[in-house]
């Protein structure tokens, strides 16, 4: 193919975020913002967007991967369009990671191979995280809700809540700087790190409990723990603060943070036919997206 396009969704972690770094489960679901990613064949080697070479960038190092596995030589012109903010948690980099290798495994291959896909945007996401745990590369491409493991990868599952509320707290951060302010925490307080580890455990299989029978109070307060456990570890900012504050004060059942946290976006769980208003509140501070989940992951699109 001389050109192509696919699209992929962002993200937002319900539960589990840093410490599905140490493998524990995470609980994550693709939302209806999304990235898109066309590209066309041209002799001038290399990845470039108009007359400007991409180098360095999660877009350019998973299509170098993908090049390189498919023997590939020529280069790639790219035309990137995400509606997904970048750097406040919401995956816009794995999306756009994922939709680039999509791509050009179309040019190159004729279709989407999903192993490269994962593999390529993987290395992609490396350039800017620190050790990534893989999760937001493979809601990316796989699209749903999922229960997400680094040793034993993503597994789909039913995430019974039409939409969630999204709040941006307008502060930006780089995820690699707080997954290492939680190593740091974890060197210093080994033992009550082991026991936050074996708490956030529970907490996913009591969530995925709640989710099965929809006890959105249950599931508010099992949030409000996860956001407890994630200020501890210091991932936390005075701005998710007042976000979370914000949302009960309005009457939602819970909110944490969702993503690497310091800034970035926290995500807020109301009764459906509240959710409207609560968010209208909330908007009175903040930014806020009203989003529906479980999108679809990595495909194809028209050119
Ligand atoms: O990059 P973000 O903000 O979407 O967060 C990624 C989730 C973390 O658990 C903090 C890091 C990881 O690799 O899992």
């Amino acid at each position: 193919m001389m050109k192509a396009a696919t699209s992929a969704p962002g993200k937002v972690i319900l539960f589990g975020e840093h410490f599905v770094v140490y493998d524990r489960p995470a609980i994550v679901s693709a939302i209806h913002l999304r990235a898109r990613i066309e590209a066309w064949i041209h002799d001038q080697p290399g990845v470039w967007i108009g007359s400007r070479r991409l180098v360095n960038h999660p877009a350019s190092r998973a299509i170098e991967y993908v090049f390189e596995k498919a023997g590939f030589t020529s280069g790639v012109t790219l035309k990137i369009s995400s509606s997904i903010p970048s750097s406040v948690g919401l995956g816009s980099s794995a999306s756009i990671a994922v939709a680039s290798a999509g791509t050009t495994s179309l040019i190159t291959l004729g279709r989407i191979d999903e192993e490269l896909v994962k593999l390529a945007a993987g290395e992609g996401e490396k350039i800017i995280h620190f050790n990534p745990s893989g999760i937001d590369t493979s809601i990316a491409l796989y699209g749903g809700g999922g229960l997400y493991t680094r040793s034993r990868g993503f597994t789909h599952i039913e995430i019974p809540l039409k939409k969630i509320l999204i709040i941006d707290t307008g502060k930006t951060r780089k995820t690699g700087e707080m997954v290492k302010r939680v190593k740091e925490f974890m060197e210093k307080n080994k033992e009550r790190f082991d026991k936050i580890l074996k708490r956030e455990e529970e907490l996913i299989e009591e969530a995925l409990d709640a989710f099965r029978s929809l006890d959105l109070e249950r599931l508010g307060r099992l949030m409000l723990e996860n956001q407890s456990l994630l200020r501890e570890v210091g991932v936390s900012s005075l701005e998710i603060e007042e976000a979370v504050k914000i949302a009960l004060d309005a009457g939602a059942y819970g909110a944490k943070l969702t993503g690497a946290g310091g800034g970035g976006c926290v995500i807020c769980l109301a009764d459906e036919d509240r959710i409207e208003g609560i968010s209208k509140i909330i908007s009175n501070r903040f930014k806020v997206y009203l989003t529906e989940l479980s999108a679809d992951g990595l495909r194809e699109e028209k050119i």
